[in-house]
């Protein structure tokens, strides 16, 4: 399977993003681009909304040219239930068959209703009997696997794979061979802000939380009785920055991204508390809303760690002339980069 050409597609709330690259060890880009995600798009029940999205996709693939039709997608980390487990150290076989008991005591319906798939993330190094391996669980309801799917076919695109958000991003912006540090990685997207721990390169920790950037609209528009679009306006302007408007727009969207804050505290702790001689040294921050002026400060001060913007493009080399561009919007094409980096 190496060598063979596919794109990552990432559909998001808010936008629909599309990265092509030359397969290979030193990846360059072919194509990149994104549109406005069709309002109801995967959310909607309705064939017609399924078409309208699949004719967007269509539309975005050709008009950015991406020249295969192999794609590798994300499926929402909000909409599927992912959990790392620890068993006794088993054969792949054996966890074959012992991960559908762990699956019934973490995932919260039917397992009928869904498909499930894991990754041995960490095999013990010692022969010690006490010692676990960590295994990632990953359930995802069948309507929306089928959802995909038929959204591919209509599209006439064809999956190579299924994978989760985290998955994707850590695979972009963590670089475990130079810096291996234990990362969160924090995705701020338009609903829902996504949190993730990798350790030496593998995920150990992930949760999905129902809150983004379009909160930090509504609650700015609530408070200074503004239009949706002036109130986005204001948000990219000011955004957490105390010293500006008097720091109106930052009392806004405050409270609304202290719940994020929060249970990425309760993250950091339940890693300090999971691997006491180990503790997240930095948190790489993406999405569309890590653009947000102020976010880095605010966040760093909040919790007393390193953060940073991730830079999904940093391993890829780009064309000169639309590199700025390119980092300019690089946090929000996170999860498709590492998408289109599978087969590398
Ligand atoms: N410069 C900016 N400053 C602040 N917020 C921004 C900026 N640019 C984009 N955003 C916000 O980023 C969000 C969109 O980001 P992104 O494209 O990552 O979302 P998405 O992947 O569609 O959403 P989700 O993953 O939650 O389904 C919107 O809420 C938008 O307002
Ligand atoms: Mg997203």
């Amino acid at each position: 399977m190496s060598a063979q050409n596919i794109f990552g597609l990432d559909i998001g709330s808010f936008s629909t993003k599309m990265v092509q690259l030359t397969p290979g060890n030193n990846p360059s880009l072919v194509a990149a681009g994104s549109i406005p995600t069709p309002v109801k798009a995967l959310f909607s029940e309705s064939d017609q909304d399924i078409e309208e999205l699949a004719d967007a996709l269509k539309k975005l693939h050709q008009e950015v040219r991406i020249s295969t039709p192999y794609v590798a997608a994300a499926l929402p980390e909000s909409q599927i239930f992912t959990r790392v487990v620890e068993m006794p150290p088993l054969t792949d076989a054996e966890v074959a068959s012992a991960i559908k008991w762990e699956a019934e005591q973490y995932v919260p319906v039917p397992l009928s209703e869904v498909r499930l798939d894991w990754q041995i993330l960490s095999r013990p190094l010692t022969e010690d009997k006490n010692s676990k391996m960590e295994v990632l669980l990953v359930a995802a309801p069948i309507v929306l696997i089928d959802k995909y799917l038929k959204v591919f076919k209509l599209a006439e695109f064809k999956p190579v794979a299924l994978e989760t958000e985290t998955t994707a991003v850590v695979r972009s912006l963590v670089n475990e061979e130079q810096t291996p540090l234990t990362t969160m990685v924090v995705s701020i997207g338009a609903t829902t802000t996504d949190i993730c721990i990798s350790h030496e390169g593998n995920l150990t920790f992930t949760r999905s939380i129902a809150t983004g950037g379009t909160a930090f609209t509504r609650a700015i528009a609530q408070d200074l009785g503004f239009e949706t679009d002036q109130a986005e306006e204001y948000k990219k302007t000011y955004g957490l920055d105390a010293n500006q408007l008097e720091g109106k727009v930052m009392q806004s969207i405050k409270p609304v991204f202290d719940v994020a804050v929060n249970e990425i505290r309760r993250a950091l702790a339940y890693y300090s508390n999971k691997k006491p001689d180990d503790s997240v040294k930095r948190i790489i921050l993406c999405g569309g809303t890590a653009k947000l002026p102020g976010l880095v400060v605010y966040l760093a001060n909040a919790l007393g760690i390193e953060v940073q913007i991730g830079n999904p493009w940093e391993k890829i080399n780009v064309p000169e002339k639309i590199k700025d561009k390119l980092n300019e919007e690089g946090s929000s094409y996170s999860v498709s980069v590492g998408l289109a980096m599978r087969n590398i």
